[in-house]
């Protein structure tokens, strides 16, 4: 099977989204001359084209395609090829109404903007399939062609009823006959019992709570539905270029798809970073979304990994679009390259002049190759290209593993829960980010993964955890491993059913509890103190311990008295359960606590809060995300590969500013 390496040719990936079709042709040239000025290697091109290349059904444009392709390959510039299935040209819609999704009220999801396609629609994937046919037939071969980017961030889920038929196929083969369906979904609550396959659909808008199980199927539906599309058109251009590797961009922590699945099925795991829409750049909390992000799609990857798109500065999709302060773009780049980024893409190359994003930055900015932007890009290219040498190396193992579930995100994010404060994202963010405080090197797991090779592993928020994964955990446990859970963890099986005694028997007794008699969560904004001082929010739970040790008990609040953090050993592994969140700094502080009981060591030890250390290969990164200057220690003489320069003893970090060290010779 092709990978990313078939992608490289030695040097890191560097280049953008490119949308020639928005641009008389003339500009070719100007953009072909600025791309090799800024040392890009790489141009996504025909993302969203299909009406430029099928302007009315059957028709095919490929002239200026060719032409693209051929002066980007004279210049020595690879192609990642889209085909171009996201957004269907309008008569697509016009022509075949059933490929345009329904929402949940059944109403439609028009042309006029993008991604309005019903994966399950038969029209619609034969349409597809004939242009990605054909444009794998014209460029399959194409010297330029190093990459195959099938569609775009797919993520629509549509409630109409041809997806309603697919729905219940698929439910047929989780499920097998109705009584298995209706035992899983519960339907002697409320009077949902179904009598036949005809009359199950899709959780449309009814009049109050819909069944949850249902709506956990039909997430399960959908990220599959999309796959299928993923995987006809992967099959079909695969077909064409044996040894071309071929990649969907993903949204980054994206709740649509199950990114474990996912992976799987790609040659080449590439994700598009925005941090997430409430994080500003400025806020502190975006390299360590960063940071999460990097972890997951490396962990997902199984290793390297892509970063197909990211803002070179503003973004246009916030109320206030705040640029990227200087420093910011070079750091977050080397921050996705140091966990494991063997290529940093942007969306997009040339700033569009019209359409909703011509106010999203690009590389070449209107304001054009003079700008303060393009410089910055240039740097970029610049300090990737000295980077070349670590081009396929491995990042560090990581001794810790932070579990991450997609049932368990739509399970927790159900109506109908005893907090809707509890958000999983955060938690699971909140989590990393206190690791990521420590510098302590993190991978992302599936809960049904084997764990042995971790040391430690935590679980932020997994209120619904099936048996493979309960059988993972207490192996990893009994193993000598080292286990963490959050509050609410292993409620709920497969089918989201409430376990006996409300904790699944297995996992009671891997944590020494004897019952847990209520959750209890707290009213928004209220805090509890621990006996050891910490203060603590959002969650407790009225528990009563077997054989555990109590590590912090209530101080105040109803619960005073009873336990808050608990530990139970098994043989040479323990597991610890946190009955609620304490705040950032007492959380981070406690995983360091379970850390070195476990043996698991920071990248380097003391340094200063927002500065960032990870091992790739011979090389130690250093990112300083503070805007003021630090100094770290450095055990022995180091070479920055950004500059040549030999650091003795240490090494001073300019505000926002990043080395990458490697031992002197
Ligand atoms: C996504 C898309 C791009 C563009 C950017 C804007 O990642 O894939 O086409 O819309 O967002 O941030």
């Amino acid at each position: 099977m092709p990978g990313l390496d078939d992608a490289l040719r030695g040097r890191l990936l560097f280049g953008g989204d490119y949308n020639p079709e928005q641009w008389p042709e003339d500009v070719l040239d100007e953009d072909v001359r600025l791309m090799r000025e800024a040392g890009v290697n790489l141009a996504t091109v025909g993302v969203f084209s299909w009406a430029t290349l099928e302007p009315r059904p059957g028709a095919r444009e490929f002239g200026w395609l060719d032409r693209v392709m051929d002066a980007l390959d004279a210049a020595g510039i690879g192609v990642c090829l889209a085909t171009p299935t996201a957004s269907p040209p309008p008569w697509l819609g016009a022509r075949h109404p059933e490929t345009l999704p329904r929402d949940e009220h059944g109403g439609v999801v028009w042309y006029g903007s993008r991604n309005h396609f019903c994966a399950s629609s038969a029209a619609y994937r034969e349409h597809a399939a004939r242009i990605t046919t054909d444009l794998a037939r014209r460029y399959g071969d194409h010297p330029a062609l190093r990459l195959w980017h099938v569609n775009n961030e797919y993520g629509t889920a549509c409630w109409c009823d041809e997806t309603a038929a697919h729905f219940r196929r698929w439910l047929r083969a989780r499920h097998h006959d109705l009584a298995g369906l209706n035992a899983a979904w519960g339907t002697a609550f409320w009077s949902q019992r179904y009598d036949s396959w005809d009359e199950i659909l899709p959780p449309r808008r009814a009049q109050y709570l819909g069944n949850p199980t249902q709506a956990l199927d039909f997430r399960r539906f959908t990220s599959d539905a999309l796959l299928e599309c993923y995987q006809a058109e992967r099959d079909i251009v695969a077909a064409h270029s044996p040894g071309v590797p071929v990649t969907s961009n993903q949204m980054p922590l994206f709740p649509g798809l199950d990114g474990w699945r996912w992976a799987e099925e790609q040659d080449v795991v590439s994700v598009d970073v925005y941090p997430d829409p409430a994080v500003d750049w400025r806020d502190p909390a975006g390299p360590a979304h960063g940071a999460l992000v990097a972890d997951l799609t490396r962990s997902q990857a199984g290793g390297r990994w892509l970063l197909m798109e990211q803002a070179a500065s503003a973004v246009n999709f916030r109320p206030v679009n705040v640029p990227k302060p200087p420093g910011v773009l070079r750091q977050w780049s080397l921050q996705a390259v140091a966990r494991g980024a063997d290529g940093v893409c942007f969306f997009q190359w040339r700033a569009s002049r019209q359409g909703s994003e011509k106010y999203h930055s690009a590389m070449l900015p209107h304001a054009g190759p003079a700008s303060r932007g393009f410089a910055r890009v240039r740097e970029l290219g610049a300090d990737l290209e000295r980077l070349s040498g670590l081009v396929g190396t491995p990042v560090a193992d990581a001794g810790i593993a932070v579990l991450h579930d997609w049932p368990a995100w739509w399970a927790g994010q159900q109506p109908g829960r005893p907090s809707a404060s509890v958000d999983y994202r955060e938690l699971l963010s909140g989590w990393h980010h206190a690791l990521w405080r420590r510098n302590l090197p993190t991978d992302l797991a599936r809960p049904d993964a084997d764990l042995g090779r971790y040391r430690m592993v935590v679980a932020p928020h997994l209120p619904l955890l099936d048996d493979a994964a309960l059988a993972r955990l207490v192996d990893f446990v009994h193993g000598g491993g080292t286990l963490v859970c959050g509050f609410f963890t292993g409620v709920t099986d497969a089918d989201d059913r409430v376990r006996p005694g409300g904790l699944a028997p297995a996992l009671r007794s891997l944590l020494g509890l004897a019952t847990v008699h209520e959750w209890w969560p707290l009213p928004d904004g209220a805090a509890l103190t621990l006996d050891d001082g910490t203060r603590a929010g959002l969650w407790s739970e009225d528990v009563d311990v077997a054989d555990a040790e109590v590590l912090a008990r209530y101080a105040d609040g109803e619960l005073a008295g009873g336990p808050a953090v608990t530990r139970a050993r098994r043989g040479a592994g323990s597991a610890w359960y946190l009955t609620t969140l304490p705040r950032p700094e007492a959380l981070a502080a406690l995983l360091a606590r379970a850390a070195e009981a476990a043996g698991v060591a920071p990248t380097l030890p003391g340094l200063p809060d927002g500065v960032e250390a990870v091992r790739r290969g011979p090389a130690l990164f250093l990112l300083n995300h503070t805007t003021e200057p630090v100094t770290v220690l450095l055990p022995s003489p180091r070479t920055d590969l950004l500059t040549g320069r030999v650091h003795q003893d240490g090494i001073t970090l300019a505000r926002r500013g990043a080395a990458v060290l490697t031992p002197t010779k």
